[in-house]
């Protein structure tokens, strides 16, 4: 059985999304998750894009010590230099160098010519091996590049000392015929490939990514690179929970492979590296999406009931799927409710568990049936990494279709109570308008989103926003059955945050 070896950009080719910043905390975060979940690879950055940057993989690499740490750089000497100070503490580290080898990307973009680039690409591997001896590199836009030229690139990056041979489909235009075509070409046309693992790297602009993914496996690839839930430039990255849900569930097809990927924490995963990007997954994407096990049609659900494998082609446990199942109420005690959040993975301290708890009690009261999605999205909400520097008090608002909606909130600031009110075009933005007062802060709210966690009237409203402020962007979550309750925490969610960066 070979191992496909599972390389998360998540952090890297996944913060690159547009409007998915992540702080280093939150990336470090993301990395622990990654690695509990059996992740070979982390790439945790690209060192060389700021300072910032350069730290936060750092502070990575000296704290996750299972999976290799990769951080990525151009084939010039400071991105390699920075790569190489960002990851040098880590137990297993790696430098991944990316140039371009399309006719169009050579000409408009690199103004080089093909001997320049080979010439270039073999300078910098050596000078990357000279750090270490795993080195990854990518042709980019490899999938566009004239064939002959690719195979004499990879050729001679693998004697310079590349480990890896990454094949990049950078703008996701291959098909899955193709792509594996080209995988099977340079296993047959580059003289040394078996001194260097064959990886692949798709992009999701034809919807085709984890297709062409899966085509290359069964062409010989044994490294792919992907991201959680699909995130990244454009249309994203292959998404790791379809591909390594696909090996898993079609060993018919994967017989000879497979990846040591714990499918049972993907749906965990998902849900952390949404709610940290502020990225909400599609009810209807596969395998991580609410509706994924969700049976609406009369036919389907008795279907299910008499024999599940009718319609299910997957457990949903075996992601991590808990369902909506009713779990706790009112009346379930302290010790039932740490029990569940431990099967839901969580482990608390006796403090988060406290406020947790209260928080627990006070739905209990509104609401009848507490499902697990709740209870995650109070863990979510409450368990925070930051320590609040702004704390709800209370608030009242005023609204209706005849009158202009007003807002009176208080804040607890440093141990002092502090309250402001405001009128707004709403409910929410006159609260949001009072919090602006009492803070002094200038929030832009660039984005918005409310959806119910659970089905009912009683439902939990989850607030997901994105908040620019002191030139700063971060997003940020809060839940209630009070839509307007969600939308004040999760605004003051996202203020503390900016003030912690
Ligand atoms: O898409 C791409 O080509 C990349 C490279 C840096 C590997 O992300
Ligand atoms: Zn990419």
């Amino acid at each position: 059985m070979d191992k496909i070896i599972i390389f998360d950009t998540t952090l890297r080719d996944g913060e690159q999304a547009p409007g998915a910043s992540l702080n280093p905390k939150e990336k470090l975060e993301i990395a622990h998750a990654l690695s509990d979940m059996g992740v070979d690879i982390i790439e945790a950055g690209f060192p060389i894009a700021s300072k910032g940057e350069l730290l936060s993989v750092q502070q990575i690499a000296k704290a996750i010590k299972g999976p290799v740490i990769c951080g990525l750089a151009r084939a010039i000497k400071a991105d390699i230099d920075a790569a190489h100070e960002a990851v040098k503490h880590a137990k297993h580290p790696r430098i991944h160098v990316f140039l371009a080898t399309s006719k169009i990307h050579m000409q408009y973009k690199l103004k080089k010519a093909e001997d320049e680039i080979l010439r270039l690409a073999v300078e910098f591997t050596k000078y990357a091996k000279r750090f270490f001896p795993d080195i990854e590199f990518s042709p980019e836009d490899a999938s566009r590049t004239e064939r002959e030229f690719l195979f004499q690139v990879v050729e001679a990056v693998i004697d310079a000392g590349a480990t890896t041979v990454n094949i990049p489909d950078t703008v996701g235009y291959t098909e899955p015929a193709e792509y594996g075509c080209l995988i099977k070409a340079i296993k047959e046309n580059v003289p040394n490939i078996d001194k260097a693992i064959i990886s692949v790297h798709c992009h999701n602009d034809l919807g085709l990514a984890v297709a062409n993914s899966l085509e290359a496996i069964k062409n010989g690839a044994r490294q792919v690179e992907c991201t959680i839930n699909g995130i990244g430039e454009r249309a994203g990255n292959a998404s790791m929970e379809e591909i390594v849900m696909s090996i898993r569930t079609r060993r018919d097809i994967f017989s000879d492979v497979d990846t040591q990927i714990k499918t049972n924490s993907i749906y965990k995963v998902s849900r952390l590296v949404s709610k940290l990007t502020g990225f909400v997954v599609a009810p209807n994407k596969a395998i991580v999406g609410g509706n994924a096990f969700r049976h609406e049609s009369g036919i389907h659900q008795d279907g299910v009931l008499k024999e599940r494998s009718t319609y299910e082609i997957i457990k949903p446990e075996d992601v991590g799927f808990t369902g909506t199942g009713i779990v706790l109420g009112k009346h379930s005690g302290r010790h039932a409710l740490a029990e569940r959040l431990k099967d839901l993975g969580f482990n608390l301290t006796t403090e988060q568990l406290n406020t947790v708890s209260e928080r627990f009690k006070a739905l209990a009261d509104k609401k009848k049936t507490i499902f697990d999605d709740d209870l995650i999205s109070i863990v979510e909400d409450e368990i925070k990494q930051i320590k609040p520097v702004w704390k709800l008090e209370g608030f009242v608002t005023n609204s209706g279709t005849k009158i202009t909606p007003t807002a009176e909130v208080e804040l607890k600031y440093k141990n002092k109570s502090l309250s402001a009110k405001s009128s707004g075009d709403g409910p929410v933005d006159a609260c949001f308008k009072a919090i602006d007062k009492i803070t002094g802060i200038k929030g832009e709210l660039q984005d918005y989103r409310i959806e119910a966690v659970t089905k009912g009237k009683d439902a939990l409203g989850e607030v997901s926003l994105k908040l620019k402020a002191k030139g700063k962007i971060v997003t940020a979550r809060a839940s209630s059955t009070d839509i307007i309750e969600s939308s004040v925490r999760a605004y003051i969610n996202a203020l503390n945050k900016i003030e912690s960066l």
